[in-house]
């Protein structure tokens, strides 16, 4: 999530305002808008855990239409895992991840997809579980059989190429393609997912102009990068935000540069790192004394080379009458604008997988004692003899933690439950729908404390635990869930009167 920030500062700082790309330089309308999103992996929205979350396809479909509302041609396109983010499903998740799919296929259905790859993860579900996603969609699913497809798409005046390479693909069935797609187009744009490698080797491939990236292993949204003679570009994942790449074509036939200043600010701060770097070592060599003079003199005319490329990337962007290409990346952050009829659709969602999960889980069990191991009874068993620890627990976060699911209809989701309440799938604790009644909602004494049915019975004789170190804490407080989670802050606002110290 950092890493995020610190894009959100850069693309800040480049003046495309959040939400609304101006376009190049906010002057001329480019001849084509096409909008991408990678490995969205099935994520409908963030669980609203971290402090800023980003994504949601509300969110989503409100900047897809806020940009065919503008002056150019829109085509959307979507590459890597879509539906689904492993390959292997839980048994117990099969059903809710399956709605979860089917509920995003006809999402994106009113979103006029142009196209989507497909990733590993979605084409590993059974057979039948993808028929009945594809006939919810209203979008073809690129490469599903052999090993590269060809789509031409007319978006106003640019005859656009998108070819879907299956994952794993022998790059040989794809060169044809290419070089036919090639033959007749403005710009061709391979999707695929795989690794670095993969993609360089496909920007290598005569004809391609544009590689949308699926499957990346990085969580932030990719600069413009130069991959064989391609142009290569990752969107992020899960929904966080979508990459804009604004095609100007002013001469039919030539090939496309990159003109983005997202590009040239990535460009920069390699450079000033390089310079850093190279300007130290001079530096070191001329106090040594024992660099050959030959040798330091190249290394300051490399050091000048540098300088004089860096200084070049501070004025404004060189014009260009041929063709160009302008990347930005649009963040959906919090206060994003919402569709709210995809919203809707949401909600409605939400509801009947609670509705589902709780009939369909309702006999559920807790593993059962095993020797040695002590049940859990959950808080208000404790609040007869710790009554001011009690009464605070109450007001603070952890203890209306339950209430925080129930509100969005999630008590029940698979996806939310387990950190939300106490001794989660522990032997004699809770699972999605039994509770005791509701005893062990919320995060209870027993999550920081352990399983405290012994010592509430015979506090005299049987002990608990009173330390809580980090590492039970960040059985929830992960990075995914609790992105500023500091184990000595966390912990300094729970040691209060009455709990830690001695009540007031
Ligand atoms: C019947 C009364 C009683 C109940 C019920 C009870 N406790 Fe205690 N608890 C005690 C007594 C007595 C002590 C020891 C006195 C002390 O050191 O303050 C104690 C001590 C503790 C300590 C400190 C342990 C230590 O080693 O310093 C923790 C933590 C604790 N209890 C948690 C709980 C939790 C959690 C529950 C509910 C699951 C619970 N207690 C239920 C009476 C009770
Ligand atoms: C069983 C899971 C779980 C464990 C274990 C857990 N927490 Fe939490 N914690 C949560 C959840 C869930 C919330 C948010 C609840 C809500 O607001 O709905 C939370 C919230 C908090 C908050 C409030 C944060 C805020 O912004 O208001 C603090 C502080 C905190 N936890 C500290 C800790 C510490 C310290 C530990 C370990 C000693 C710990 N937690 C262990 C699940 C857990
Ligand atoms: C791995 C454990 C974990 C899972 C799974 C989890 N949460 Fe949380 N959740 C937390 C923790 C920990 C916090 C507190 C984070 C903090 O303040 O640092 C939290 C906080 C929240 C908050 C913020 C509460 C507030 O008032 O600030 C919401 C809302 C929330 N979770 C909803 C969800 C939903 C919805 C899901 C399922 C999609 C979910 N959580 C799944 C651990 C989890
Ligand atoms: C999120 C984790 C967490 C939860 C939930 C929690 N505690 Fe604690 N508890 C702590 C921590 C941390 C300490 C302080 C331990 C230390 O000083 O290192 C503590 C200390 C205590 C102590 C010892 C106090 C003393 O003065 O020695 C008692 C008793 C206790 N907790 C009872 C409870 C009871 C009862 C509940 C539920 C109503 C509860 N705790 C809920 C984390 C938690």
């Amino acid at each position: 999530m950092r890493c995020f920030l610190t894009v959100l500062a850069l693309s800040l700082s480049l003046g495309c305002s959040r939400g609304q790309p101006t376009g190049r330089r906010g002057s001329d309308v480019p001849t084509v808008r096409i909008a991408l999103v990678t490995d969205l992996k099935g994520y409908l929205e963030p669980c609203g855990c971290t402090s800023d979350p980003l994504g949601g396809i509300d969110r989503l479909a409100a900047q897809i239409r806020a940009l065919r509302d503008g002056p150019a041609p829109v085509v959307f396109v979507i590459a890597g895992d879509t539906f689904f983010d492993t390959a292997t499903i839980e048994p117990v998740r099969v059903d809710q991840a399956g709605r979860n799919a089917k509920t995003l296929a006809g999402i994106l259905s009113g979103l006029d997809v142009a196209a989507v790859l497909p990733g590993p993860s979605d084409r590993a579900q059974p057979s039948d579980t993808l028929e009945a996603l594809k006939a919810a969609s209203d979008f073809p699913w690129l490469a599903m059989e052999g090993d590269a497809e060809l789509l031409r798409v007319k978006v106003g005046s640019l005859r656009l190429a998108v070819v879907g390479v299956r994952p794993g693909a022998d790059r040989d069935a794809v060169k044809p393609l290419a070089a036919s797609a090639d033959a007749d187009s403005d710009l061709t744009m391979a999707l695929v997912d795989g690794s670095r490698r993969d993609a360089n080797r496909l920007g290598a491939i005569e004809g391609v102009d544009l590689v949308v990236q699926g499957g990346l292993d990085e969580d932030d949204p990719v600069a413009p990068r130069e991959a064989g003679r391609a142009w290569l570009l990752h969107a992020s994942r899960q929904g966080q935000g979508l990459t804009v790449v604004d095609v100007y074509q002013k001469k039919t036939g030539a090939p496309f540069v990159d003109r983005s200043d997202w590009s040239r600010a990535e460009r920069a701060r390699l450079l000033d790192s390089q310079l850093a770097d190279l300007g130290q070592k001079i530096s070191a060599w001329e106090k040594s004394g024992d660099v050959d003079a030959a040798d330091l003199e190249s290394q300051r005319a490399r050091l000048a080379a540098l300088r004089g490329e860096r200084q070049a990337l501070n004025g404004p962007a060189p014009s260009t009458d041929g063709n160009a290409l302008y990347v930005t990346w649009i963040p959906l952050p919090k206060n994003a604008p919402k569709d709210s009829t995809v919203e809707a659709l949401m909600r409605k969602h939400d509801k009947v997988v609670n509705d589902a999960n709780r009939v369909a889980f309702a006999n559920r069990k807790p593993p059962p004692l095993g020797p040695g191991d002590v049940a859990y009874v959950g808080s208000a068993a404790c609040s007869g003899c710790h009554q001011p620890a009690y009464a605070w627990w109450s007001t603070t976060a952890h203890g209306h933690a339950y209430r925080t699911l129930q509100e969005q209809n999630k008590e029940y989701n698979l996806d939310c439950v387990g950190c939300h309440v106490t001794g989660y799938e522990r032997p004699g604790g809770s699972t999605v729908t039994h509770n005791r009644d509701l005893a062990l909602v919320n995060v209870g004494c027993e999550s920081c404390h352990g399983p405290g049915a012994a010592h509430a019975e015979n506090p005299e004789e049987v002990g608990i635990l009173r330390d809580t170190p980090a590492s039970t804490c960040v059985q929830c407080h992960n990075a995914q869930h609790s992105d500023l989670f500091d184990y000595e802050s966390y912990k300094k606002t729970m040691i209060v009167p009455g709990h830690g110290l001695p009540p007031r």
